[in-house]
């Protein structure tokens, strides 16, 4: 370890579930350990954080299937593909040291050891699994767990499942997991903890069925062909396989491990704190010191999916936000361990409220002063007043602390809000000390300095504590103030900036939303867009009615329709047109109509068209189609139209 490094600290985020893509309130969680990452690093930590995507499972293999791909291809496409979960963190400014994805070689390796050994020692047995199975959840569920005969989990139709299958010896855990979550703070916040002992240990621990055999896309259990690792062992794993566990690719594990915390929303508390202290347990491994369980961003009160459209994309949201303006509205709006709202309004005011008129406008306010009365820089002649400053002063000097005290606790929401009393008794201290009445007269420019400079104090001390929620916001404060120091050492203490500080100005860091317009703007992009029309075929030259009436177009049944053997565009029909020897056509339809449609059809064909030959067969005539952009529909008439009627 360095020597100037505090120690080490490791924490993760869930990894994503890419069965779909990505909403907003899957942001929450990766935006929340960004922050606590940065955090830990600005304060010297020498700091893991990890990320990643769990790939396996039978929703994922179903939802490939009904797109017609591998289920490599699906999960590549929404982890790695454009406006992917790669793409995501990275616009959104998400530092995680490392990035696993379960379908990596090492990590299989490594489950299947680690399957393995939990089998060895004896907490891996087989049996026969009955019971209730939540798809979409992936979840096992006993009788009693269910609610109202639904997942407790979302509510929906569970399935009855039978099969041979592996089981883990979760019940012999029960009491030491009880344990664990009522007499210490591994579960947090202390809420969760009545809810995992009341409703999931007191009524019985259940072994756990850990492996399936009725599909195929997870890591295979080595010793026994046809079963597949249940998805959840697979997963939590990853937080241990990710630092090296059970395989070459890394060598962290003992540098890292025990991690310092899982932050995890609320409804996959029970697997991690439950199941995972469990196997950790059975495998002889530290446990982990934290499980922090979030709440869920709601919307309209209720569960958040991409199916609702554009206002919960994080794409479209930062694009027209701004990425750190973004992720300061989520910690700053909702308490980290419960629920919030999420509404666009909200977010717009909270830009408008926080960002452009407090924080903002402090920002430029100073600076714009700054060099109006001074110029280049401030004069190093300056006059304190007691009285008028010292409120100020001390929460600058205490801020660092206050914030600090709320981070250590992940109270996201109230270290912001620690920040934010000091904004407005800065943007207060203006109106107090009213600098463009000092700035009118020579003999109190010295205190006009004082001013200025402890607004810029007070500026650089908020400024770099925003850095882990806002780090580019953070650096262009740094920048308006002459390249600051915001360090962590400098964020507590009050006159570290250099008296004849040089300000940048710069244009507003959070411009103003005309809410109205916003919401109404975002509301048309939820809209479906319109189909597109394809366009209208060019228009052919006029022609005499002489030339038209020369084209014979005769009604036709068809008799047999087939595919012509190595075309991928031809089909063959035999038809009557109403004289007694059928006629054969081929069309370059096949890719529109299944053969064994067509047959019975009334159709149109031009008859008197030169036959001719189409991959050695002959063509006598054409059927005659509509056809627009890429689509294409053959003129069908009323069966009652006798073959062999013309069309005039
Ligand atoms: N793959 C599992 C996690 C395995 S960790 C070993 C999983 N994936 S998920 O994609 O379904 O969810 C990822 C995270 O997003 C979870 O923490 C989940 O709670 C969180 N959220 C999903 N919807 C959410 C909101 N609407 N609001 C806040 N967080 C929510 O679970």
């Amino acid at each position: 370890m360095c020597d100037k490094c505090k120690g080490k600290f490791y924490i993760t985020t869930p990894i994503y579930y890419p069965s779909d893509r990505l909403h907003i309130g899957h942001a929450y969680c990766t935006v929340a350990t960004d922050t606590m990452a940065r955090y830990k690093r600005m304060q010297g930590y020498d700091v893991m954080f990890l990320t990643g995507t769990d790939e396996h499972g039978q929703k994922i293999e179903d939802k490939a299937k009904e797109a017609g791909v591998t289920p490599q291809q699906f999960v590549d496409n929404i982890v790695t593909g454009d406006r992917g979960v790669l793409d995501l963190w990275k616009l959104m400014n998400i530092s995680n040291d490392r990035f696993i994805r379960t379908t990596d070689d090492y990590h299989v390796e490594a489950i299947q050891k680690i399957f393995r050994k939990m089998y060895e020692n004896g907490d891996i047995y087989k049996g026969a699994y009955k019971g209730k199975y939540c798809k979409p959840c992936e979840s096992f569920w006993t009788e009693s767990q269910l609610v109202d005969g639904k997942c407790p989990d979302c509510g929906r139709e569970v399935e009855d499942a039978e099969e041979e299958a592996y089981f883990f010896r979760l019940s012999k855990y029960a009491g030491r997991v009880q344990d664990l979550l009522e007499n210490t703070d591994f579960l947090e916040p202390r809420s969760r903890v009545n809810e995992m002992v009341n409703n999931f240990i007191k009524p019985g621990l259940e072994d756990l069925c850990v492996s399936r055999t009725s599909f195929s896309w997870g890591v295979p259990v080595d010793f026994d062909p046809g079963h597949v690792v249940y998805v959840w062992i697979d997963a939590l794993f990853n937080y241990m396989t990710a630092l090296g566990y059970m395989n070459d690719k890394y060598d962290d594990v003992e540098k890292f491990w025990p991690a310092d915390v899982h932050f995890i929303g609320k409804e996959i508390v029970r697997f991690h704190a439950i199941i995972w202290p469990a196997m950790l347990m059975s495998m002889g491994l530290p446990l982990p010191k934290k499980v922090f369980g979030t709440g869920w961003l709601l919307l309209d009160g209720g569960k958040m999916s991409k199916s609702k459209g554009n206002v919960v994309d994080p794409y479209i949201l930062s694009e027209r936000f701004g990425v750190d303006a973004l992720r300061f509205f989520l910690l700053r709006s909702f308490p980290f361990g419960s629920d919030g709202n999420f509404s666009n309004e909200l977010l717009i005011s909270t830009i408008n409220v926080d960002l452009a008129n407090d924080l903002g406008n402090l920002v430029s306010r100073t600076v714009a002063m700054a060099q109006k009365y001074f110029g280049e820089h401030l004069p190093a002649q300056q006059q304190g007043d007691l009285e008028k400053d010292a409120e100020l002063v001390g929460m600058i000097e205490n801020l660092r602390k206050a914030y600090e005290e709320q981070m250590e606790k992940y109270a996201f929401q109230n270290a912001l809000a620690e920040i934010f009393k000091v904004i407005s008794r800065a943007n207060k201290y203006i109106d107090e000390n009213a600098p463009w009445v000092l700035a009118k007269s020579e003999e109190n420019k010295p205190r006009l300095a004082r001013v200025l400079y402890n607004l810029l104090e007070a500026v650089r001390v908020c400024g770099g504590l925003l850095t882990p929620f806002m780090p580019d916001t953070a650096a262009e404060i740094a920048k308006r103030l002459g390249g600051a120091a915001m360090d962590w050492d400098s964020l507590g203490q009050y006159g570290l900036l250099s008296p004849e500080v040089a300000t940048v100005a710069g244009p507003a860091l959070f411009p103003r939303i005309d809410m109205d317009k916003e919401l109404a703007e975002l509301e048309a992009l939820n809209k479906p867009a319109a189909p597109q029309e394809d366009p209208l075929p060019e228009p052919l030259p006029e022609i005499a009615f002489d030339e038209f009436a020369k084209v014979e177009m005769t009604v036709v049944k068809v008799l047999t329709c087939e595919k012509v053997k190595k075309s991928e565009k031809l089909l063959k029909f035999t038809l009557d047109d109403g004289t007694k020897e059928p006629r054969q056509i081929l069309s370059g339809i096949a890719k529109f109509y299944a053969p064994e449609e067509l047959v019975g059809k009334t159709l149109v064909a031009v008859t008197n068209l030169a036959p001719r030959k189409m991959m050695g067969q002959l063509s006598c005539g054409m059927l005659l189609s509509a056809e627009r952009g890429d689509k294409l529909n053959l003129v069908m008439l009323d069966d009652k139209v006798p073959a062999g009627s013309r069309l005039v």
